[in-house]
């Protein structure tokens, strides 16, 4: 499974690449808003800043909601890097924008999944990754990573290419449940992806081991 950081800030970007564990960065509006980035300009340097960072897939959401304007902002976007991937609205004009992107041999992202149905389409559209949102279907009571598994499955079945990129995610469970459940990516906030490393028995065995080693060290003298 590949580790995507999902945040357009440039600094926990680089700590995850520095870990050599990151395969990707996911970004959208809200995370640009987040870190005072706006404007076309500044929203094109500030990508162009992150592929510097990191050779892996970099997805950079349009704005437009209308087919015409999709394709011109994604074209944009696509001169950036070689690492752009467009990322685009489940809605329909979003639909042909994706098929549009796969005609041209461009990778995108399809976002804000919520159903089955919808990453059918995003599949049939030649997406190259569907976004469904774990967390915020976790938020509203129902079970965000069986959405996980019936994608998989039928991704399976069905033999499609489209990777499944598990997003919207909270914490390391939903990490490793993503893993169990087939996803192919997981996109997470730097903390999820950190709060992997904790285990108390970890810690408590470093610290016997480190103290024991100084025990011994101080025997010899
Ligand atoms: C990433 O591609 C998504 O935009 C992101 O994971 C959404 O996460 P949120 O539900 O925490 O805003």
């Amino acid at each position: 499974m590949k580790f995507f950081i999902d945040t357009a800030n440039l600094e926990q970007i680089q700590e995850a690449q520095d870990l050599g564990i990151l395969d990707g960065v996911t970004t959208n509006p809200s995370l640009m808003a987040k870190e005072g980035i706006s404007g076309t300009n500044n929203v094109m340097q500030h990508y162009k800043k992150i592929c510097e960072i990191t050779p892996g897939d970099v997805s950079a959401e349009v704005i437009a909601t209308d087919f015409k304007e999709m394709v011109k902002e994604g074209e944009a976007l696509a001169e950036i890097a070689d690492n752009i991937v467009i990322k685009i609205p489940m809605i329909k004009d979003g639909i042909k924008a994706l098929a549009y992107f796969r005609d041209k041999g461009i990778p995108t992202n399809c976002t804000l999944v919520f159903s089955a149905g919808q990453a059918i389409l995003a599949a049939k559209a030649g997406a190259t990754y569907v976004s469904p949102f774990i967390g915020r279907i976790d938020d509203i009571g129902w079970e965000g990573m069986q959405l996980i598994h019936d994608i998989a499955e039928i991704y399976a079945v069905q033999g499609y290419d489209t990777e499944i990129l598990a997003a919207s995610i909270r914490n390391g469970k939903h990490i490793v449940d993503a893993a169990k459940n087939g996803a192919d990516v997981v996109t997470c906030p730097l903390d999820a992806m950190l709060s992997l490393l904790k285990h108390p028995l970890t810690d408590n065995g470093l610290a016997k081991f480190l103290a024991d080693h100084e025990k011994a060290a101080k025997a010899v003298k």
